[in-house]
């Protein structure tokens, strides 16, 4: 079964990005696969709720791409959460529009992996980092996929990233052909 794909992009120095300007570029034109930049849709941070709602409901598997930021997501995409996911339309009473489909997060690091861990720089994985995360799309009726994380994003030369971006890309194309991997769940799932 195909599906359709949802990126929303958040990058706020997107010309300046080395990793997510690559996987981005190998998503891009995939059939069934739509990229949406949040900074570039709304500089000035403005997000209109019922565009975004419209959207999400043409298809079946939303992804959020992006930097971490502070162990989570840049800021505009707390401000997409907090303005698209309404009551009664993303979760509460009636709010079942989200309702199984499926979430991923594509996620890169300027730390390296053995960072994320107990005793590491980043004390936490990443797993646990994306908690916030997990669990809105769990709230939300939705089935979450383990996430795509690419380490040590600002040490890795072009060539790795290339090769990971290639894998991204496969990911992607996999899930759009209804091939999503199993679903995720913090408590059940090794990290
Ligand atoms: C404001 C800011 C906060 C950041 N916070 C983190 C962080 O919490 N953890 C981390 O591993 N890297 C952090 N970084 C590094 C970025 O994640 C890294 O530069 C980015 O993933 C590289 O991807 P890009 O080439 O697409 O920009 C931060 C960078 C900025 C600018």
């Amino acid at each position: 079964m195909q599906r359709r794909v949802l990126v929303v992009y958040a990058h706020p120095d997107h010309d300046r990005s080395r990793a997510n300007l690559r996987l981005r570029a190998a998503i891009e034109g995939l059939p069934g696969v739509t990229l949406h930049d949040l900074y570039a849709a709304y500089p000035d941070f403005f997000i209109d709720a019922r565009r975004e709602q419209a959207m999400l409901l043409e298809y079946d598997v939303l992804v959020f791409q992006h930097p971490m930021h502070w162990y989570g997501a840049p800021a505009i995409v707390k401000e997409w959460q907090d303005t698209v996911l309404e009551a009664g339309w993303a979760w509460g009473e009636g709010g079942d529009r989200l309702h199984g489909k499926q979430f991923m997060q594509a996620i890169s690091a300027g730390g390296p992996q053995e960072s994320y861990r107990r005793g590491g720089k980043a004390h936490f994985t990443v797993v646990e980092l994306l908690r916030p995360f997990e669990q809105m799309a769990h709230y939300c009726g939705m089935v979450c996929l383990p996430p795509f994380v690419t380490y040590a994003a600002s040490l890795a030369s072009n060539d790795e990233l290339d090769a990971h971006a290639q894998d991204y890309r496969a990911l992607v194309a996999q899930i759009a052909a209804g091939e999503s991997p199993a679903a995720f769940d913090t408590f059940s799932s090794p990290e």
